[in-house]
């Protein structure tokens, strides 16, 4: 072996070590994989290229140029997930503790100048303490750079964030633009400021993992759509996340072999319970409609009265989005909306048709949700079903109330097909309500006050609390038998597998942020 390439083979074995044992050890030691680690897991076996492996900071302040190590602190490159090509980087906490410098941002930023130029997801493993703060406003810059570039990127080509460390201050915001954020427990946290800060400013004592853990921004805050176990979930959740969504947005998302068989799902017809005001879980319909084990749910602990997530329907991917009567019995508030259409609009960027399971009484009610803005915040959903151009099937189950009637993908609003199974009530309220207002004078008037009111809320269920006028109109294209649900509907994304539907020209559009 010549020496030039003994001394390479050395400056490669050097790279690999990141920030050394000891801190490899260190890291091992808080529970945490290291960069390299976690990038063997995620990429095909043999897959990654390493690209700027000797790239290294060019600081001269704060004895930085006594410390320098190739990388930088970041691991850049691309690979393949089954098959597929990714571009990815990690940051190397073992390395000024994954700290951002410019030489380190300018890694992060060519790869995802390839990533945009080739069509290809981008994928963050982010483990860091931030602004490199011997470098001042030079790393600042280069968040901002990434900033610019996750913008950009959005809509065009799939971003996804995993939060396996520290992630503070300006730094939350890279993920915060990207598509998804997973986050995992006990060992990660994001926060614009951190336990001190708040200590200092507001006086509350809070640690990390409660200020900004896997499990607040799973369950409180709704930043973080999935919080995994352990850091070897975390990379398996990517993966999974990965195979319902295209390369990019110009792509079809994958599919996957299916064979038909005998499509009919009888467990269907008895989900809906006969008292229409009992719950039930929407997520037995999803499971039961979708190919079995295919349902990957997404803000599983967040807005909980909504459900979303990505499932296959006879080996295609479909973005589901349905009521969930078993939580607050399904009623549209303000997180939920935001959950949602944020779901619809990745949906829509990246050719994912939508399936919507409708059983809502309507808004939720109170000064709470009006002085925090139900208004604007139910509005982004109705923007963003609006907006969609994906292939757009409805099943209304049960209860299609007043205004989240129309929300909900109704075909008004540009849904293609809209089924109700027999249990389906659509009216613009429910039936106390709706006799009491039209039905006043005569109930006030009547001997029996009680009595009367029963007796119109009868005729107004006998009347409004089926989907038959819907059906009338044309606003319901079938009701259909339950157990006939996945058989229509695949029937439909079929039919609709070639939609085109364009918006008008425009710069963009103004959706009510
Ligand atoms: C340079 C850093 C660093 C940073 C950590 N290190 N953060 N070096 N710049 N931002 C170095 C440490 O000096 C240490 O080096 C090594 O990384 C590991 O750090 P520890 O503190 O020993 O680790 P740990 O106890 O696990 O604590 C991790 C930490 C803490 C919580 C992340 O290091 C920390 O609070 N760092 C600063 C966080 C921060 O305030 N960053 C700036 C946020 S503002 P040695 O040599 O000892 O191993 C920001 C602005 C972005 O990022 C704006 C974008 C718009």
């Amino acid at each position: 072996m010549s020496n030039k390439v003994k001394e390479l083979k050395e400056k490669i074995a050097l790279a690999q070590l990141g920030g050394g044992k000891a801190r490899i050890e260190s890291q091992h030691k808080k529970g945490k994989l290291t960069a390299r680690e976690r990038l063997t897991l995620l990429l095909d076996e043999n897959s990654f290229e390493e690209i700027g492996m000797f790239v290294t900071h060019r600081s001269a302040e704060f004895g930085l140029e006594r410390e320098k190590y190739l990388g930088d602190g970041v691991i850049t490159g691309f690979g393949t997930i089954d098959g597929r090509p990714v571009y990815v980087f990690a940051q190397d906490f073992t390395v000024f503790g994954g700290s951002l410098s410019e030489a380190h941002a300018e890694k992060i930023c060519r790869i995802m100048d390839l990533a945009m130029k080739n069509g290809a997801p981008v994928i963050g493993l982010n483990d860091s303490g931030g602004a490199r703060i011997q470098e001042g406003v030079v790393s600042l810059g280069g968040y901002a750079d990434i900033f610019y570039r996750n913008t950009r990127a959005s809509g065009v080509v799939p971003q996804l964030s995993a939060v396996m460390g520290p992630c503070a201050g300006g730094a939350v915001y890279s993920p915060a633009i990207t598509d998804f954020i997973l986050m995992v427990e006990n060992t990660s946290y994001m926060f614009v400021t951190g336990p001190n800060v708040v200590k200092t400013v507001t006086h509350e004592e809070v640690t990390s993992e409660e200020l900004g853990g896997a499990s607040t921004h799973s369950s409180k805050s709704g930043v973080a759509h999935f919080s995994c176990a352990n850091g070897v979930e975390c990379i398996q959740y990517l993966k999974k996340l990965l195979s319902y969504i295209p390369q990019n947005c110009e792509e079809p998302p994958p599919s996957v072999e299916y064979t038909p068989g005998d499509e009919k799902r009888p467990a269907l017809n008895s989900i809906v319970p006969e008292n229409s005001n009992q719950p039930y879980d929407i997520r037995e319909v999803i499971e039961q409609v979708s190919d079995s084990g295919t349902f990957f749910e997404v803000h599983k602990n967040f807005a909980e009265n909504i459900v979303v997530g990505f499932a296959r329907l006879a080996g295609k991917s479909i973005g589901v989005v349905a009521n969930q009567p078993a939580c607050l019995a399904g009623v549209l508030d303000i997180n939920c909306s935001v959950k949602a259409a944020r779901f619809v609009r990745f949906c829509d960027s990246f050719n994912i048709p939508l399936l919507v399971f409708e059983d809502v009484p309507g808004f939720l009610p109170g000064t709470d949700q009006e002085w925090k803005g139900i208004i604007a915040n139910g509005a982004k959903l109705l923007y963003a079903f609006c907006e969609a151009t994906v292939p757009r099937i409805t099943v209304i189950t049960r209860k299609a109330y007043g205004g989240a009637y129309d929300v909900m993908n109704s075909k008004h609003i540009g849904a293609d097909m809209n089924y109700a199974w027999p249990t389906a009530e659509i009216a613009v309220m429910g039936a106390k309500g709706a006799a009491e207002i039209i039905f006043k004078k005569e109930i006030s008037e009547a001997k029996d006050p009680a009595a009367k009111l029963k007796e119109k809320e009868e005729a107004y269920i006998t009347h409004f609390a089926n989907p038959y006028r819907a059906a009338e109109r044309g606003y319901v294209d079938e009701v259909i038998l339950p157990e006939d649900t996945r058989i229509k509907l695949i029937r439909a994304f079929d039919m609709l597998q070639n939609k085109v539907d364009k918006l008008p020209r425009k710069k963009h559009g103004n959706i009510p942020l």
